[in-house]
């Protein structure tokens, strides 16, 4: 159930691995695309193997569910406005499976879930069908892989397993050990939850201290680069690197699933999610501030290059980024005049019309880099330009 960037290489590795597949998406340009062997996200070396599960029959696309023997749930997980997790389309995809249940089935929840999700779901299952209560199998078996890179960890990576009792947790593992070579971890539901929340909050919590430091270096006159390098070179230190805040829709979103629901325990984890909100904000005022200077000193608005819009180096994915938010922030603050966006991973957008990085980079007099691109690396540093490095193309 749902075939995004997840469940359809999902799909197509299980159904390489000889499983026989049914994929559904709500989404019929998904289901279309998919049928045809076209791949609907980015994904290198994918879409060869689509293209043969499809053609040999192992892999079908459809809107709607039909009976199966294990049922995947694999649908997004955002927040609501006040950063309360959503967990209506696990809720949807579950109720659209239940009719077709049966005793000796598997049931799992991939999507990134509050603790007590795989719990909830049960309840509605076994409402609906208290026939089965004891009969099917219920597990929680979290995501790790990193888009780009999937043909290889979604086979390799070790995954955490939880069921609802020991005998589901057996069953998923029997499930997934006929594609992952990766170790299988047994635990329970609810640790297994815990375990996704816990590994992207820590993430987000050591790139907060990163960014609190280069706030602080900013404010003393230190380079924060040779800082963090020379700080490593203890055998026991290992400090991430800054940048202009955090995003994606996972590391900056995870978080709030801990802090909605325990607030008075979650102190840390709130903490960094504020600082890497703030590090975007203070990054926006640092441009506007540079913008002015520039305009006093030189009788003249400046031309400003915004380096980047994806939320992370060399990705087209712009979900809760924080360059993308810093762009708009000083796009408005000066009514549109003179921002070049840059986003070399991307050739059109709907809201940013785009500039070539080589082009921007040459015309103009502020210079912000926003995201760590390779294609970035290769300029040269300006003595004639304000250049503002948050993400460390010259470390200096
Ligand atoms: N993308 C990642 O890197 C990553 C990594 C680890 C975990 N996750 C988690 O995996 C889950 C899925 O993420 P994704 O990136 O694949 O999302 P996605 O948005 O790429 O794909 C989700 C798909 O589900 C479909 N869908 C929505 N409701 C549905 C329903 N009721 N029935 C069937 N299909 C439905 C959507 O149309 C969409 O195609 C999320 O919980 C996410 O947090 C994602």
């Amino acid at each position: 159930m749902g075939l995004g960037y997840i469940g359809l290489p999902t799909a197509i590795i299980a159904a390489k691995h000889g499983v026989q597949i049914i994929g559904v998406d709500i989404n019929p340009k998904v289901v279309e695309m998919t049928n045809q062997g076209h791949l609907h996200i980015i994904e290198p070396g994918i879409e060869e193997m689509l293209k043969e599960v499809v053609a040999n029959g192992m892999l079908k696309a459809s809107t709607t569910p039909e009976e199966s023997d294990a049922y995947f749930m694999v649908v997004p997980t955002p927040f609501k406005g006040n950063h309360e997790p959503d967990v209506s389309y696990v809720e949807a995809a579950t109720r659209a499976v239940i009719p077709f249940l049966k005793k000796g089935d598997l049931y799992v929840i991939e999507s990134t879930s509050p603790v007590g999700t795989t719990e909830m779901m049960t309840k509605i299952i076994f409402s609906e069908r208290p026939e089965l209560e004891g009969q099917i199998y219920i597990a929680y078996c979290p995501e790790r892989i990193l888009p780009g890179n999937v043909i290889y960890e979604l086979v390799h990576n070790d995954r955490v397993i939880g069921g609802t009792n020991p005998e589901s947790s057996d069953k998923a593992i029997e499930f997934y050990s006929q594609f992952v070579t990766g170790t299988l971890h047994k635990t329970n539901c609810r640790t297994a939850e815990m375990c996704k929340l816990t590994e992207n909050s820590s993430r987000d919590v050591q790139i907060a201290f990163a960014n609190e430091l280069s706030l602080i270096c900013d404010k003393a006159g230190i380079n924060v680069w040779e800082l963090i390098n020379l700080a490593n070179k203890h055998p026991r230190v290992n400090i991430l690197q800054p940048g202009c805040g955090v995003g994606g829709h996972c590391i900056a979103v995870d978080p709030y699933f801990i802090t909605a629901e325990f607030p008075a325990e979650s102190k840390i984890i709130a903490n960094a999610r504020e600082i890497n909100n703030y590090k975007a904000f203070w990054c926006a005022e640092k441009v506007k501030n540079a913008m002015l200077e520039f305009e006093l000193k030189n009788h003249r608005k400046p031309i400003v290059a915004m380096m980047g819009l994806a939320f992370k180096p060399d990705i087209d994915d712009l979900r809760e980024s924080p360059a993308k938010y810093i762009s708009t922030k000083v796009m408005q603050s000066c009514n549109n005049a003179d921002i070049l966006v840059v986003e070399p991973n991307i050739k059109e957008h709907n809201v940013f019309k785009l500039t070539d990085y080589l082009e921007a980079y040459d015309k103009a007099d502020i210079v912000v880099f926003l995201t760590a691109h390779t294609p970035f690396k290769s300029l040269e540093w300006s003595d004639d330009k304000v250049i503002l490095d948050f993400c460390g193309i010259f470390k200096r």
